[in-house]
C-alpha cells in the first residue's frame, strides 16, 4: 500500500495498515544506520527544515540524523534564536521559510493544534514533533517499533502507562496508536493528572493504583511530569509523587518476567524512575532512541512519497 498522506501530525488521523506500514519501513531503515557509509539516496535533492518552537534533545538530533541518512538538505531553527524572538508569527515565519522552496518542516510547538493550522496553508509538508499536550507520533511510532522488535507483535499487549497523562503528548499518541494495533492499556497517575473521560480514547483501563496498572504487564511506561505545562501545582510534593507513582524494582517484579521499561525521556531520576530501574536490565530507553532515527526515516520517506519498501 501507499501512504497517502501528505503531512503525519498525529496518530489518530492514521490507520492501523498506515501505522504498519511506518513501522516496516523503520525496520528496513534500521539496517542503514548499520552499515559503514550510513546514507540512501532517497531524499537527495529534497530539503527539510527542523523548526523548533520548544527545547529538545532527542526528537530534533533524530530527525537531522534521519533526514542526513536519506541525503536531504537540512536545516535547524530555534525560535529562541530566530525573528520569533522580534514578535513574528508563526504564518509569517512559515512564509518566509516557504519562500525558501523547503519540502518538509519538522516542528515542535507548544500550541496544541499549531501543526494542523500550518499544515493547512503550506504547499510543503509538516511533520508534528510535539504540539503542546496533543501528539508526539513520531515518539509513539518509536515505541511501538522498540515494542515490536523485542515482543514480536503488539497485539495482545498489556502496556501500563503512568505519571502526567493530562499533559502528555506522547501518552495521547500512544493511546491512539496502541488501541489501533490491539494493544490493551492501562493508565495510572494522581487523579489530578488523569483526564476524565480518557476512556473514550481508545482501549483503556483506568487504576488508581500504580501497582494494579503495573501487575502482568508487558510494558511499562513512564512519562515524566510536565511542570512547564501545569497552569498551578496538581501535586502535593515531588516526594510524594515518587512515593505513589515513581517505579521501583519491587514494582517491576510485579509485571511479566522480561518486561520492557520504557521512558521517552528527558527523565527524571527518583521522581518517576529509580535509577537503578532506568539502567537496568528491563530498561529499553536507549533502544527507544536508536529506534527514534529508523522511524523518522520512515516518516520522511513516506511524506515525500517514498511508497512502499522491498
Ligand atoms: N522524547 C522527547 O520528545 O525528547 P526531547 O524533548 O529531547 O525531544
Amino acid at each position: 500500500m501507499a501512504f497517502k498522506h501528505k503531512d503525519i501530525l498525529g496518530l489518530q488521523d492514521l490507520t492501523a495498515e498506515e501505522i504498519e506500514l511506518l513501522l516496516n519501513t523503520a525496520d528496513n531503515m534500521k539496517e542503514i544506520s548499520k552499515r559503514e557509509i550510513k546514507k540512501v539516496p532517497a531524499l537527495r535533492g529534497k530539503t527539510v527544515v527542523n523548526l523548533f518552537y520548544e527545547p529538545s534533545t532527542r526528537t530534533r538530533t533524530s530527525f537531522e540524523v534521519a533526514a542526513k541518512r536519506l541525503s536531504a538538505d537540512t536545516l535547524n531553527i530555534a525560535a529562541s534564536t530566530s525573528a520569533v524572538q522580534k514578535g513574528e508569527t508563526l504564518l509569517d515565519t512559515a512564509r518566509n521559510i516557504e519562500a525558501m522552496k523547503p519540502d518538509i518542516i519538522v516542528m515542535r510547538h507548544a500550541i496544541s493544534g499549531a501543526h494542523e493550522y500550518l499544515a493547512k496553508r503550506a504547499s510543503f509538508s509538516v511533520i508534528n514533533a510535539g504540539d503542546g499536550s496533543h501528539e508526539h507520533p513520531s515518539q509513539a511510532l518509536l515505541d511501538m517499533m522498540t515494542m515490536r522488535e523485542k515482543l514480536g507483535t503488539i497485539k495482545g499487549l498489556k502496556v501500563a502507562i503512568v505519571g502526567d497523562i493530562t499533559h502528555s503528548r506522547v501518552a495521547r499518541s500512544n493511546i491512539y496508536g496502541l488501541s489501533k494495533m490491539g494493544a490493551e492499556i492501562f493508565l495510572a497517575g494522581p487523579p489530578t493528572l488523569i483526564p476524565p473521560g480518557v476512556e473514550r480514547l481508545g482501549n483503556i483501563t483506568v487504576c488508581s493504583k500504580m501497582k494494579d496498572a503495573v501487575e502482568g504487564a508487558d510494558v511499562i511506561m513512564m512519562l515524566r511530569i510536565q511542570l512547564e505545562r501545569q497552569g498551578k501545582s496538581l501535586l502535593p510534593s515531588m516526594r510524594e509523587y515518587a512515593r505513589y507513582f515513581g517505579l521501583s524494582e519491587d514494582l517491576v517484579k510485579l509485571a511479566k518476567p522480561g518486561v520492557l521499561v520504557m521512558h521517552p525521556g528527558p527523565m527524571n531520576r527518583g521522581v518517576e524512575i529509580c535509577s537503578s530501574v532506568a539502567d537496568g536490565a528491563n530498561s529499553v530507553i536507549l533502544e527507544q532512541v536508536e529506534n527514534g532515527v529508523a522511524v523518522r526515516m520512515s516518516m520522511l520517506y513516506h511524506v515525500s512519497g517514498g511508497g512502499p519498501t522491498e
